[in-house]
């Protein structure tokens, strides 16, 4: 999604910029621009595509600057073009960037029209250049148009603007986006991420919602939304180049599927201890708001929705509650109703997804009893804003394919099934086996890694279709949804899941030699009923690839068994999830797509 940074310094910043606008790629956008201060003009550089495509243009033009703007767009109004790119310019006075969606831009349009300006983009974000302009055009300062700027716009924004006539000053303004100020040496920075500063920096400054900023190279001040001066605390993180380069591998998407053993270790390390979870792992105060709860609530997105839905399953068996699960996009519209002692849990990797905070705003209105996110950013509005949290610690995820964010946060959320099922005394002897488990867990991940030989022989047949079914029953059937996600977002193989029971209800009309259908088959209660729907399909000419446990026997005509590691049953899904993501990225692989950034495709959707 759109990527905003911003530098004041004593040195040429085209550079940094555009290396920040690299950083950001991984967000997913459709094009690039640039906006540099060069006393009496301003460069401004914009194209469709690859920032690899302004860098060159930068090359061959080599603008010089102390003070910019630069954005990546992915579109939302109007077709991503040169012409919809920020940087927007009003009057070759006013340059913007903005990220978010302003709700009243028709009615703003009509409005900065009859004052005689026009549109050169098909854009939302067009117009605050144009409002901007028009206030500094009256006499207001910069930090004072803004704020009158601010007045007019609903919706979602984080601003960064530059003068033609104020070489010195950068203004910035957060109302629901994300936005940060970084602290550099001799310079100030600002971004919509710190990735994309983090190798200038590691001291960050999070704005909060209203707050307008002020940056030269000198110094920053920061207004809240009364303008009042004020100071916000400096976070330090240490955002590592290893963390953000791809090392040895061809993508960030492979690089991240095979740190899965020490993410997932990095999310139990230091919550467990002896037989059991610890204590207040999710804050201060949280094991004695656990005793209270009676019912929980999920919403998250896309593959964070997924691990919910495996998670409801733990809930129920483990912690003895009943879960209600919603899409983040959905939960609000429907009306919910709040039982007694409900407690709210949201699930996001970036926790900037707007659909999954605005359902945790909303859902602060109603009578929880408390709300908790699992997330993997600390410092993401979703969980500054929830009263509870536990971060994955996965690292940086940057394919927009989640894979490592997705099986943290199933070990996250095993640990919370634990923490409610100890706050309510229940199962003390099922704890102390899924502990154990959750020991060994890193290992039997290593170990399930090792199957990618056997995978890289499927991967061509699959890699030859453009149909896929994914099955699985009970718990297993998030994880066959999480395949089919996978598969489709970067292969751009059509792909759809099922509890394997469902097929002859309608999706068994599709069998035929063309169809691949992926199962998984583990050790369980229904297992033998698992093999009758497989059989169902092998009578129908269909292939099938099953991932299975060894003592489950299966003849297949065509296809392949493939066996998989022992593991406790409660935490098979994490270990299943593996091998359907190494097929994923090895049929894309051979299909030639953008793996870390599928076409279309944003990691951190800001919008709603
Ligand atoms: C999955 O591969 C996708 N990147 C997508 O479904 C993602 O999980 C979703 O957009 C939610 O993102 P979040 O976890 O950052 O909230």
């Amino acid at each position: 999604m759109c990527g905003i940074i911003a530098a004041a310094s004593n040195r040429n910043v085209g550079k940094l910029l555009v290396q920040g606008l690299h950083k950001m790629e991984y967000r997913g956008y459709d094009s690039a621009g640039i906006a540099l201060h060069q006393k009496d003009q301003i460069a401004h550089l914009r194209t469709l595509g690859k920032v690899k495509l302004l860098e060159e243009k930068m090359i061959a033009e080599k603008p010089k600057s102390k003070l910019g703007i630069a954005h990546t767009r992915w579109a939302t109004h109007g077709e991503p073009s040169e012409e919809n790119a920020h940087p927007h310019k009003s009057n070759e006075r006013v340059y913007i960037v903005h990220n978010g969606i302003i709700e009243n831009y028709l009615d703003l349009k009509e409005f900065l029209k009859d004052e005689g300006y026009s549109f050169s983009s098909q854009t939302d974000s067009e117009l605050i250049a144009h409002l901007l302009e028009y206030f500094l055009s009256k006499g207001n300062s910069m930090v004072d148009s803004m704020y009158l700027t601010k007045e007019k716009l609903d919706g979602a924004y984080a601003i960064a603007a530059i003068d033609r006539e104020n070489d010195q000053n950068i203004v910035i303004a957060r109302s629901k986006s994300p936005l940060l100020i970084g602290i550099g040496t001799d310079e100030f920075l600002a971004a919509s991420d710190p990735l994309a500063i983090g190798q200038l920096t590691n001291e960050f400054i999070f704005l909060e919602d209203g707050d307008v900023a002020e940056l030269t190279s000198e110094s920053y001040t920061i207004f809240d939304d009364t303008k009042q001066k004020v100071s916000r605390e400096i976070t330090h993180i240490d955002i590592s180049n290893q963390a953000t380069s791809k090392g040895e591998y061809k993508h960030f998407m492979e690089k991240e599927i095979y740190e899965q053993p020490d993410a997932i270790l990095n999310t139990i390390d230091g919550r467990v201890g002896g037989d059991d979870v610890l204590e207040n792992i999710f804050g201060l105060g949280s094991s004695d708001i656990f005793q209270k709860v009676k019912r929980v609530q999920i919403v998250a997105c896309g593959t964070s929705l997924h691990a919910g839905r495996v998670a409801a399953n733990w809930f129920s068996a483990i912690s003895e509650l009943p879960t209600q699960i919603d899409y983040a996009s959905e939960y609000r519209y429907r009306n919910p109703h709040v039982d007694e002692d409900s407690l709210l849990v949201t699930i996001s990797q970036s926790g900037e997804t707007a659909d999954t905070l605005a359902a945790l705003r909303y859902a602060k209105e109603k009578d929880y009893l408390s709300t908790l996110c699992i997330c993997n950013v600390p410092t993401s509005s979703l969980a500054r804003e929830s009263e509870y949290s536990i971060f994955t610690n996965a690292g940086p995820e940057i394919g927009v394919a989640s894979t490592k964010a997705f099986t943290t946060q199933l070990a996250a959320l095993m640990l919370l099934a634990l923490s409610l099922a100890k706050s309510r005394n229940r199962n003390p002897k099922l704890r102390k086996r899924i502990i154990t488990a959750l020991r060994s867990l890193p290992d039997t991940v290593q170990e399930t890694l090792k199957l990618k030989d056997e995978i890289l022989e499927i991967a061509p047949e699959i890699a030859s279709k453009d149909n896929a079914l994914f099955l699985g029953r009970g718990i297993f059937y998030p994880i066959a949804k999480e395949g089919a996600l996978k598969l489709k977002e970067i292969s751009y193989i059509h792909a759809e899941a099922y509890p394997a029971g469902e097929l002859k209800h309608g999706p068994l009309a599709l069998i035929d030699e063309e169809m691949p259908v992926i199962a998984l088959a583990p050790e369980s209660e229904i297992a033998e009923k698992l093999v009758s729907n497989l059989e169902e399909v092998k009578a129908r000419g269909g292939t099938l690839y099953v991932f299975s446990d060894p003592s489950i026997s299966m003849d297949l005509k065509s296809g392949r068994l493939i066996n998989m590691p022992k593991c406790d049953f409660l935490l098979t899904p994490i270990i299943y999830t593996i091998p359907l993501q190494i097929l994923s990225y090895e049929v894309a692989l051979l299909r030639g797509t953008d793996i870390d950034q599928p076409r279309n495709l944003a990691k951190s959707v800001t919008v709603e």
